[in-house]
């Protein structure tokens, strides 16, 4: 009888011992580095990737790579600067060559990403803005002004890619396919196919 007293007090205090690191704590790991995975969560930077100037995975696409499903196969050459913005006139639209643009899904593109502010009629007065009173107090660009249709392809593509002033980057929810695709769309609609070389673009083209 003693002995069965016995046996049951250890089991019983090693119960305990075991259960009293408390809730939070998950007590011992065996295999630390197999229970916890070191793999980086998708949208949460690191302070130690942010502090090397590495991005985490919902930043800019690393410089020169090219979307695989992207047939384009264009790499935009200038930085974001504004020696970058001076040379984007030299860009050419790679679908100037390209006979058949599908300008119906170009339509889709730009009332899903730019219409919201530029308008569907590209005033410059979509719904955001709405003549000052829509939430968005910035002004966006009427893409029917004399500047808007003096802006070369490149500076168009350089500002989508990068945002400007008070708009943002589209470089990760639209393929360069699909920015130069919008780019003919405004153009189609400014009333001009081609525009890659302008009055303020002597210098440019070469
Ligand atoms: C949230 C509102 C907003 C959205 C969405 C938006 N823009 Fe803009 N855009 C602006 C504003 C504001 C400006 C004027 C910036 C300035 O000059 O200060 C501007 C300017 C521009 C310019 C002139 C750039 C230059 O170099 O002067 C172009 C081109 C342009 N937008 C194209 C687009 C396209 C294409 C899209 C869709 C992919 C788009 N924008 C989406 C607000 C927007």
């Amino acid at each position: 009888m003693k002995k069965y007293f016995l046996i049951g007090t250890i089991i019983a205090g090693g119960l305990l011992v075991g259960c009293g690191a408390g809730n939070n704590n998950p007590g011992y790991s065996y295999m630390p580095d197999m229970a916890y995975s070191v793999a980086y969560e998708t949208y949460a930077p690191t302070d130690a990737l942010q502090k090397a100037g590495v991005s985490s995975y919902n930043g800019l696409p690393v410089e020169g790579t090219v979307a695989q499903d992207d047939d384009l196969g264009f790499v935009y050459p200038y930085k974001n600067d504004s020696l970058g913005y001076a040379l984007s006139k030299n860009v050419k639209n790679p679908l100037d060559t390209v006979a058949n643009v599908d300008l119906k899904e170009a339509e889709r593109l730009y009332e899903i990403n730019c219409g919201i502010c530029h308008g569907s009629k590209l005033d410059g007065n979509g719904p955001l803005f709405n003549n000052g009173n829509g939430p968005y107090s910035a002004a966006p660009k009427n893409f029917k002004d004399k500047d808007v249709i003096a802006l070369a392809d490149g500076t168009m593509y350089h500002s989508i890619t990068y945002g400007i002033r008070a708009m943002g980057s589209y470089a990760s929810q639209l393929k360069p396919i699909q920015r130069w695709e919008i780019i003919k769309y405004i153009r189609s609609k400014q009333g001009k196919t081609t525009t890659t070389t302008t009055a303020s673009d002597s210098t440019a083209a070469k």
